[in-house]
Formats: C-alpha cells, sequence, structure tokens
C-alpha cells in the first residue's frame, strides 16, 4: 500500500515507518521541519513537509502523494506532563484531533484514500465504574475530571469523525506507551520518586511497549475496521507498576502518599490516574488484526524492552 503517515517523527512514528517499510508499503511521512527531513528517509520513507493544521496545505500534501491510506499520528505531548492543567497541556493535540482529524479526513475524500487509521488512547478515557478492565464495546467516561474535558471532548471528535467518514475507518486506543523514546520521562519520575503510590494505588494501568503499538498498527492498516484497544495482556494497578518498575531501574520504591496530599499536588485529575482509571483489554485486537503483543507483560517490557537497539523491524 502507498501509506500517508502525519506525524512520522514521533515516538511511535519513529518505530511505525520503519514496520511499514518492512513489509513492503511506501511511506509518505510527514513533518513540520525540514531538518527532519534525513531522518525519515534514513528510516525509508519519503518525507513531506507540512503543518497538520494548514488544510490547505494538508490537502495539497496529500493530493500529491496519492495515497492508499492515511495513518494519522499526529499529537503535541513533548513536555506536557503538568496534570493539574491537564486540558492546556493537551490543547495543540486536541486541535491536532480535532481540526487536523477534520483536515486529513477532507482530504482522503478529495483523494479518493480508501483506509484511514487514526491514534486515540485507551486508559483514563474509559467509564470508572464497575470492573477493572474495560473492552471497545464499554462507555467512555460520561463525567472525566473537569480538567480533562476538553481532552476527552477531542478523543470524542477523532473517533466519530473517522468512524462516520465514508472510507474505511479505523480507531486505535493505544495504552501508556514505553519503550525506546517513549518512557523517557516516566523512568526519570520513578527514579526521583516523584510518581508516588497514592492510597491503595488502585488505578488500572494498560501499557503497550511502543513497538508493539507500532506492529497493530501495521496490522490494523492491513486488516482492521473500527476501534481497537491496543494494550498489552497485563493490566495492573498503578501501585504495582510503580513499584516494580522502580526495582527493575534499580531505583528507591515509589513514596505512599495519602490521596488528599496527590490532589493538592496534582488535582483531581492526578487522583483519578492514580487511584480511579481502568484498564482495558486487547482481546478484540488479539482476535480480529492477528496480532500478539511481543511483550505481552509490560514487566519484561521495562526490564528487557528499554533499549534504542530493540528490534524495530519484527512484524
Ligand atoms: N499512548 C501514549 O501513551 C502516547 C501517545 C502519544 C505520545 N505519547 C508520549 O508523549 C511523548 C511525546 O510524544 P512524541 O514523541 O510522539 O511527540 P509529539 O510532540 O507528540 O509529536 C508527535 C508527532 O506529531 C507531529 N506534529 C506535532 N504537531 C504537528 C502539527 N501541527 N502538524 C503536523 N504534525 C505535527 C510531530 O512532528 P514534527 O514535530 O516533526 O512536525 C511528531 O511527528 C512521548 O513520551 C510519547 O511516548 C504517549
Amino acid at each position: 500500500m502507498r501509506v500517508f503517515l502525519a506525524g512520522a517523527t514521533g515516538a511511535i512514528g519513529r518505530r511505525l515507518v520503519p514496520q511499514l517499510v518492512a513489509v513492503g508499503h511506501t511511506v509518505v511521512a510527514t513533518t513540520r521541519t525540514e531538518s527532519k527531513s534525513d531522518l525519515l528517509r534514513s528510516l525509508g520513507a519519503e518525507p513531506v513537509v507540512v503543518d497538520g493544521l494548514d488544510a490547505g496545505a494538508v490537502g495539497e500534501a496529500v493530493a500529491h502523494a496519492e495515497p492508499d491510506a492515511i495513518v494519522h499520528q499526529m499529537s503535541a505531548l513533548t513536555g506536557a506532563g503538568n496534570l493539574r492543567r491537564f486540558d492546556r497541556e493537551f490543547a495543540v493535540t486536541n486541535r491536532l484531533r480535532a481540526d487536523g482529524t477534520d483536515y486529513l479526513l477532507a482530504a482522503a475524500r478529495a483523494a479518493g484514500v480508501r483506509r484511514f487509521v487514526a491514534q486515540s488512547f485507551t486508559g483514563w478515557p474509559n467509564e470508572r465504574t464497575g470492573g477493572p478492565v474495560k473492552t471497545e464495546a464499554d462507555p467512555l467516561d460520561p463525567n472525566p475530571p473537569t480538567a480533562q474535558r476538553e481532552t476527552m471532548a477531542g478523543i470524542r471528535h477523532l473517533e466519530r469523525a473517522v468512524l462516520d467518514a465514508p472510507l474505511e475507518g479505523i480507531v486505535l486506543r493505544y495504552g501508556m506507551f514505553y519503550g525506546p523514546g517513549a518512557s523517557d520521562e516516566m523512568l526519570e519520575l520513578v527514579r526521583k520518586r516523584k510518581l508516588p503510590i497514592a492510597g491503595n494505588g488502585g488505578g488500572i494501568w494498560s501499557l503497550v511497549h511502543i513497538d508493539d503499538a507500532a506492529a497493530a498498527t501495521v496490522a490494523a492498516l492491513e486488516r482492521g475496521r473500527g476501534i481497537y484497544n491496543i494494550v498489552d495482556d497485563e493490566p495492573a494497578p498503578v501501585g504495582d507498576v510503580l513499584t516494580a518498575v522502580a526495582e527493575i531501574i534499580g531505583a528507591q520504591p515509589p513514596r505512599h502518599v495519602p490521596v488528599w496530599l496527590a490532589r493538592l499536588a496534582a488535582g483531581e485529575v492526578g487522583v483519578s490516574m492514580l487511584t480511579q482509571i481502568r484498564g482495558s483489554s486487547n482481546a478484540k485486537a488479539k482476535r480480529e488484526l492477528d496480532w500478539m503483543p511481543y511483550w505481552p507483560s509490560w514487566r519484561d517490557g521495562f526490564r528487557y524492552g528499554l533499549a534504542p537497539t530493540a528490534d524495530a523491524s519484527r512484524g
């Protein structure tokens, strides 16, 4: 397939390009920065410089590329970390999820593109009642913390737009990425003991190794339809994740703090992430995409899969 990959230089894009090329796809890959073109070329893609929030430029780039499929991996999450101002930290990402998606879909329609894969997220968007692990059929949280409402609206917009569009639309709800280029900030927080276990540490986290996320994206591009959770096999309480990751990287164990202190430091979103959120099931992705995570447990992924040389070409 000829694939137009929007947002190719980020954590997932860099791991995805080589996997697409390895199975025979031709990749036209975007960046906003001319100087990153060489990187994209070295990964095996044909670079194109375009701003995803410039509707005209997006239309031209897609028309010129004449792709069979578009993969939307644009986000603006570098440096985002302040949970108290979650929506503000996600403001540009939310525009990329709303306007950016609409521009790509309009361009897809104009150019007769058949398939469209877009990045969404799973974990905190799940409803925070009932069982600990949710499927794609479960509702999204109808009442997220105030500081996450605009971001939830961005996610809902992206998903609806892609699924309602007159083409083969695929939404990938990735869990929390880790792996080469994807978890440095988290590891730094664990090392500095700045990610505490709040209360019982009972929020459920679903993680996914970045190379497994990329492999699932290739599979979804080729055979998916609809929504998929792309996570590993082991949703786990935050307390277990932080304790194990600290041990694996040789850091001191995480601090324990009462919920009121977590609220003071990280607001409602922090409390939600640490004590309330639900995990996600990958059963549908495994069943329909003929995909299995190479790292089924984050425990092994963190222990053995963080080196940048970890193999990005296995499918
Ligand atoms: N599911 C998850 O857990 C998840 C998902 C995404 C990101 N993250 C994390 O967030 C951190 C930062 O993510 P990241 O490395 O992917 O970087 P990022 O800053 O989120 O950028 C991602 C991609 O979007 C592109 N982009 C940004 N703004 C754009 C715009 N206006 N128009 C077109 N393209 C645009 C960037 O390309 P250029 O800058 O080259 O233009 C880049 O290729 C990483 O630690 C990552 O693991 C986690």
